[in-house]
């Protein structure tokens, strides 16, 4: 199968060993990540992912590695009507623990009223996602589109903190909605202000969508500047790309996204380098088809036979990706009907094939390539 790969940075600077910036932490180098009263000994976070980070794929990423996983988004209007498909995916298996969920609104009223009502049902952290690029949200002036607007952007964050006075709150944003409309900064300081415990930041802006390579100076610049902590995200592929990041920004942790698709084990070798030992090496197939057994056995128990299996599809098909055969397979993997047919057809990749390092850096899910921001008619007249 044909492997795109991410970036053309020369190998010796993703190998950790010729390079310092990626060897596993000093003690006491990375201090723990506090976010509000949440305190993360390990500072990475879950990327919030639609249709990926349901219960079963955060516990089985939790199973790897400590950290702090968060919910797909939630629409906050969804959870005040008692949509039940927005409920189920905001449910969380009984063991786990922190509960975070990622919310989307624009309205603050809304906002408000979901977020008292999260917070009276016991959830612990709630992320509010101001970074989403598609039109859905951003046409009528939700998602990324929204902190481009600083009046609403402090209205919203001051509700939503009125709704959820005790829990820690956080935001996600992008850059800003293209080069000539960035918002990073003023974003920043209204998240301060308006009491949210930190702030996530995507290096990159709407119109870039997953175009080229995540830019981290923003990141590094809000790192200096803010007194919350500011989470750094994109193009994370690799355990050392965190600690490479962290050293190079100074920011207090990192939001791991498509790097983990298929790679769940990503976690464990967070964890161990941050807490100072090198990384253990990757799974061969036959470990990751115990890994795909148990996700598949979580997703058939969270969503049923049928919606489970429609689920497996994709994640199996990241778990096969850069191994060899797998093209000869993804037709019938992508109809598969049942965990059995599934781990059938894993049968035909040997369980000795070690895991393709070309894999690590391959692209998972999101293409490139940029789009022109859909938004209300005038938005960007004024920035208030
Ligand atoms: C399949 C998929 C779904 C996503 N859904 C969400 C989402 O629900 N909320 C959100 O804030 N970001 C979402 N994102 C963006 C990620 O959280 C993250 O910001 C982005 O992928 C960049 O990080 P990465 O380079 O580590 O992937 C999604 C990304 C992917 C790939």
């Amino acid at each position: 199968m044909e492997v795109q790969v991410l970036s053309s940075a020369p190998a010796f600077l993703l190998d950790p060993l010729s390079d310092p910036d990626r060897s596993p932490a000093k003690a006491g180098e990375f201090p723990p990540l506090r976010i509000g009263t949440l305190v993360l000994e390990v500072p990475v976070v879950l990327a919030p992912m639609a249709g990926v980070t349901n219960p079963p794929y955060r516990a089985l990423c939790r199973s790897f590695g400590a950290g702090l996983y968060v919910s797909e988004m939630i629409s906050a209007r969804g959870v005040l009507e008692n949509n039940q498909k927005t409920l189920h995916l905001a449910s969380f298996f009984p063991e786990e623990r922190p509960k975070s969920l990622q919310l989307f609104a624009k309205d603050p009223q809304v906002l408000e009223k979901a977020a008292r009502v999260l917070e009276g049902q016991g959830i612990e952290h709630l992320d509010l996602n101001l970074g989403c690029p598609v039109r859905k949200l951003t046409a009528s002036g939700g998602g990324s589109a929204l902190p481009y607007k600083q009046g609403r952007l402090r209205r919203l964050l001051a509700a939503f903190r009125r709704g959820a006075p005790n829990i820690p709150l956080t935001i996600k944003c992008r850059l800003g909605i293209d080069e000539e409309h960035m918002t990073w900064k003023e974003t920043g300081h209204i998240a301060q202000e308006e009491g949210m415990d930190a702030i996530a930041v995507h290096g990159r802006t709407a119109a870039q969508l997953y175009d080229g390579e995540a830019d981290w100076e923003p990141i590094a610049e809000l790192s200096a500047t803010l007194k919350i902590p500011v989470l750094g995200n994109g193009d994370l592929f690799e355990a050392s790309d965190a600690l490479f990041r962290m050293r190079q920004t100074g920011c207090a942790g990192v939001v791991i996204g498509r790097g983990c698709l298929g790679r769940p084990w990503l976690f464990r070798e967070l964890e161990e380098l941050f807490r100072g030992q090198p990384s253990s090496p990757p799974p061969n197939f036959g470990e990751i088809k115990l890994i795909l057994r148990r996700h598949g056995e979580l997703l058939l128990r969270f969503f049923g036979p049928e919606l489970g299996a429609r689920h497996l599809r994709k994640f199996a098909s990241w778990y096969t990706k850069g191994f060899p055969g797998t093209s000869r397979i993804r037709d019938r993997l992508v109809r598969i009907r049942s965990l059995d047919e599934c781990l059938a057809l894993m049968d035909e990749i040997p369980d000795d094939s070690p895991f393709p390092q070309k894999a690590v850096r391959a692209k998972r899910c999101k293409k490139g390539g940029r789009q022109k921001v859909a938004l209300p008619p005038g938005w960007l007249d004024s920035p208030v």
